[in-house]
């Protein structure tokens, strides 16, 4: 499946040995940049990963050092649910309970392969809907529509 993936300079190659990840798995990454470790705003790669998700109605994997900067920028948007996971569990929940549609990894906290095991968790993982429905719903349109 298409998967929107997108980063600032401090996870530029972690995103791009992750697309390499993802791309053995079969899935399509659709890059929104950065396209260089130059330095740059996470919050810009932020809104344009929020924008292909939404317009492609797909999965998104936001990076930056911390996942922390991204992961608030994304947040600000309307029908975006982005989670920072650290952890296979945290990437389980975020998908099984808030339906998460961005995964978000920092490159200074967890090794690629950690973030390789916590992406492919995430992808495994699918929402389980139920009393988890309204409660997302309730939020769900706050923020700024793009
Ligand atoms: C960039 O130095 C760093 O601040 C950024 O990648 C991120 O960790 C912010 O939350």
């Amino acid at each position: 499946m298409q998967i929107v993936v997108g980063s600032d300079h401090a996870a530029f190659e972690a995103k791009e040995a992750l697309k390499a990840f993802l791309a053995n798995l079969k899935h399509e990454p659709i890059d929104v940049g950065t396209l260089s470790s130059e330095r740059c705003d996470y919050s810009d790669f932020a809104k344009l990963g929020v924008a292909a998700v939404l317009e492609r109605n797909c999965l998104g994997i936001l990076l930056c050092g911390s996942g922390l900067g991204i992961s608030m920028a994304a947040n600000r948007y309307a029908g975006i649910r982005a989670a920072v996971c650290r952890s296979v569990l945290e990437a389980q929940l975020s998908r099984q309970h808030n339906d998460a549609n961005i995964l978000c990894l920092g490159s200074r906290i967890n090794t690629q392969g950690e973030m390789e095991v916590i992406t492919k968790a995430w992808l495994d993982a699918s929402f389980e809907g139920g009393r988890h429905l309204d409660r997302i719903a309730k939020f769900d349109k706050w923020g700024e529509k793009l």
